[in-house]
């Protein structure tokens, strides 16, 4: 028997599966942050959605070209940025249902090579950045609306992302900690934990085409089902915790054909 671990793609979309439903996504301007706007959006949600760059910006939205979807320019470490973006949440969504903390950063750097610096800006991005993201929008949330934190698959440990791990494992601290906190609101809190998924960076910052081709292959040759995974295979994963998983908060949910619990090794 032949196993076909190939990314089967659904074409039924229904545009009113989520018609009404309001969602702000930070880090959406590329790679799965992009998917999940899309997804959101191709149910006829209305879509907040951040990133820094202008351009990538601009480019995310001509690709979306849906006024369901708008860009705000929005620094997840900037206390002024996530207040302004928490008003213009309020002004133009009138509250959120959906809530996908999404941004981050990864650095590739053994023990030695990591400084106060490069600490520094691996935390806030990924770790103080979600968390006062959360703390600025959660007010938003109506009942029964629910949040999803992107972390990262981190069963099987990979050299060279100590704190780049170490700030992810912080968010998945978060969704548990913020699930029980926000219960009494009805608020559910999870994470979809990718393994190697083919994004335009990787999630790795500053890789080069070659790098990036390396980091392709060693991410195929050690996930069980043999290939990086989808951005949509993420998204799909992420509309699930938030949307129909109705009985479930606090988990970390990995989308990572295996790699985590070391499947066939
Ligand atoms: N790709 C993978 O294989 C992989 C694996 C495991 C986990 N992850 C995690 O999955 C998430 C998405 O990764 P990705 O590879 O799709 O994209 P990415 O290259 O990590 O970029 C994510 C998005 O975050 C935005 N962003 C970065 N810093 C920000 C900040 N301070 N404030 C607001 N937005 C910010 C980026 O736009 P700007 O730079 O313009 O702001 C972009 O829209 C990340 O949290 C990443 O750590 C990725």
């Amino acid at each position: 028997m032949t196993t076909n671990h190939s990314n089967p793609t659904s074409t039924i979309t229904d545009p009113n599966t989520l018609r009404g439903k309001r969602a702000v996504v930070t880090g959406g301007t590329i790679g799965m942050g992009l998917a999940i706007v899309r997804a959101l959006t191709d149910r006829g949600a209305e879509v907040l959605y951040t990133g820094r760059n202008e351009q990538r910006l601009a480019e995310a939205q001509a690709s979306l070209n849906t006024p369901l979807a708008r860009p705000v320019r929005s620094d997840a470490t900037d206390m002024n940025d996530l207040a302004a973006l928490a008003e213009h949440a309020s002004d133009t969504l009138g509250g959120i249902d959906y809530l996908f903390v999404n941004q981050g950063v990864a650095e590739f750097q053994t023990l030695e090579a990591v400084t106060e610096e490069s600490w520094d800006r691996i935390f806030d991005v990924n770790a103080k950045g979600s968390f006062f993201t959360v703390q600025h929008l959660a007010p938003l949330i109506a009942e029964g609306g629910s949040i999803v934190f992107t972390t990262v698959s981190n069963d099987e440990i990979f050299p060279g992302l100590s704190a780049y791990s170490g700030a992810k494992e912080a968010v998945a601290a978060f969704a548990k900690v913020l699930a029980a906190e926000l219960l009494p609101r009805g608020i559910r809190v999870n994470a979809v934990a990718p393994g190697f998924i083919l994004t335009p960076t990787m999630g790795v910052a500053e890789l080069t085409e070659a790098q990036r081709a390396e980091f392709i292959e060693q991410g195929n040759a050690s996930t069980p089902m043999g290939r990086g995974g989808t951005v949509e295979e993420i998204a799909a994963a992420a509309l699930f915790l938030a949307v129909d998983a109705t009985f479930v908060t606090g988990v970390e949910l990995p989308v990572d054909g295996g790699f985590g619990k070391g499947l066939g090794h």
